[in-house]
């Protein structure tokens, strides 16, 4: 079975995630989405929300899994029998990182990383800049699905 891991905070997901997440799942027989739980990093959503809402919001997909890690997201793989993890790519500025990533990732445990390039409708658009602009009364209803808008607009009502 081709598996590969699509690893990330979804703090919360978005419609850019969920592109490459869709555009993945037509590739390889199973996709699986890894939130990454670090308890050192702030959140809006905790790590159990997230995948509640990942799971919401990959539902119709069969071949989509998801799943939360603690830890080096190619331990995950080894654990889940994955060997290629994908990403989406941006722009330019997230070249240099990911590909720093991706090199630690290979030589260290021979874990390959693909690069999609991102839907240019959502080249912008990121979880934080999300939250920043619904924070301060922004519409983000077209850059994320409907049940993030739900739980974004109850989350930030609160605080
Ligand atoms: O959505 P994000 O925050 O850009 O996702 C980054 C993430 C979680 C995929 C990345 O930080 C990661 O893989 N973290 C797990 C820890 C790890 O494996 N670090 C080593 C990278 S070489």
């Amino acid at each position: 079975m081709r598996r590969v891991v699509c690893p990330g905070s979804f703090d919360p997901v978005t419609n850019g995630h969920l592109d490459i997440i869709t555009r993945a799942a037509d590739l390889y027989d199973e996709v699986v989405v890894a939130v990454a739980r670090n308890p050192s990093k702030t959140s809006l959503f905790t790590a159990a929300e997230r995948v509640e809402l990942l799971r919401e919001v990959t539902k119709k997909y069969d071949n989509v899994r998801v799943d939360s890690f603690e830890g080096l997201t190619v331990d995950f793989c080894k654990a889940n029998g994955i060997s290629a993890i994908v990403k989406g790519l941006r722009a330019v500025s997230d070249f240099d990182y990911e590909m720093q990533m991706a090199q630690m990732n290979y030589s260290q445990s021979g874990v390959e990383t693909l690069f999609m390039t991102t839907n240019p409708l959502y080249a912008f658009l990121s979880s934080s800049l999300v939250k920043d602009f619904a924070k301060y009364g922004g519409d983000v209803s077209g850059l994320v699905p409907g049940p993030v808008l739900t739980a974004l607009t109850s989350r930030l009502a609160e605080s």
